[in-house]
């Protein structure tokens, strides 16, 4: 190996790599059973306009069992079949839970569902999500057919004391990142770590008493709320977790990503993905975006222009970006 090539296999603070994780332990074709270990809401109680369950799966004795990283996903299969009579196909989940699961042994794995509740737009019959409906029925000791886990891309770097990280959520995008920061703390990265997390309304907020007790308890650990439906007398508008970017009165934010070091993880609605790119490439000089984003000379003045479709022809993400929305 020559030394150039050397120098590009070796982490550093502005080239992360990535651990080489095991995927599809357990196929589709050859999914396991786990049980559920507990159930419970993690949005504020009753009064949430959506109900969002933290559900923990009990998978001892699988092959499942220690397989996960932080960041990856697994796959429920729903039992019964579709309208015409075929099995339903597996839905992927984010892990929610760390490394080594809930209690550090591997055993128990975790994800966030949030019910899927809505009306259709032509008939105005209820529709209700088979799968979510399905996991948040579930109780305490009751099987559920597994497989997984998947994901290579959307993790923590092989030597994460070399970065800093900026997490953005909405919804249940926190679940990766709970699993995600749980890792970075447990593992005492002196690391600054922010998380910022959007919600239509604050009973919305998942797992909010914990990441404030995270935050009270980690001095590198900052947690930062933006709340879309809630206005008043000092904003009339929305506010999206791009905003709480780029309206950062402490100058914390926008020293991370300035700072060479910076991971950035995006998680949650799709539409998100757009809104932070522009929000960066407004806060950020281009030799500062460019750790980021690779943008075409041809649209790089037009920020207020972007589409959705130039992504990822025209504005590309570098390795320091990781991306899971839907
Ligand atoms: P809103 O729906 O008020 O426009 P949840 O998954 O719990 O519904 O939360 C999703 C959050 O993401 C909501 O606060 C939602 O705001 C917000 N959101 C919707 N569109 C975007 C966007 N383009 N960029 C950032 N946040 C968005």
């Amino acid at each position: 190996m020559t030394s150039s090539n050397q120098s590009q296999t070796v982490e550093s603070s502005d080239n992360p790599t990535l651990p080489d994780v095991d995927q599809h332990i357990v196929k589709p074709n050859a999914p396991v059973v786990g049980k559920i270990h507990a159930t419970r809401l993690c949005s504020a109680s009753r009064k949430a306009a959506g109900f969002a369950r933290h559900i923990e799966i009990d998978v001892s004795g699988t092959p499942l069992e220690n397989s996960w990283h932080a960041g990856q996903s697994f796959g429920i299969i729903p039992p019964g079949t579709t309208e015409n009579g075929k099995p339903h196909k597996l839905r992927l989940y984010s892990i929610a839970a760390p490394t080594g699961g809930e209690t550090g042994d591997g055993t128990i794995l975790t994800t966030t569902v949030k019910r899927l509740i809505d009306e259709h737009w032509d008939s105005h019959n209820l529709v209700t999500g088979v799968c979510s409906n399905y996991l948040c029925n579930l109780n305490v000791g009751e099987e559920i057919t597994l497989t997984g886990p998947v994901g290579k891309r959307f993790l923590l770097p092989s030597q994460p004391e070399l970065h800093d990280y900026i997490f953005i959520a909405t919804g249940t995008g926190i679940a990766p990142f709970r699993g995600m920061i749980t890792d970075l703390l447990n593992a005492k990265v002196k690391s600054k770590i922010a998380l910022l997390m959007g919600a239509p309304y604050e009973t919305d907020l998942l797992y909010h008493d914990t990441l404030l007790n995270w935050e009270a308890e980690n001095e590198n650990f900052s947690y930062h709320t933006a709340i879309s439906r809630h206005t008043t007398p000092d904003q009339d508008s929305k506010l999206y977790v791009q905003d709480r970017l780029a309206h950062d009165n402490s100058g914390e934010l926008i020293g991370m990503l300035k700072s060479g070091r910076t991971l950035i993880y995006i998680c949650g609605i799709a539409g998100m993905e757009l809104g932070v790119f522009q929000t960066l490439a407004k806060l950020l000089d281009p030799q500062e975006l460019a750790q980021y984003l690779q943008i075409d000379p041809e649209i790089a003045s037009e920020i207020d222009h972007w589409e959705r479709k130039m992504i990822p022809k025209k504005i590309k993400k570098t390795k320091r970006m990781f991306l899971e929305v839907y």
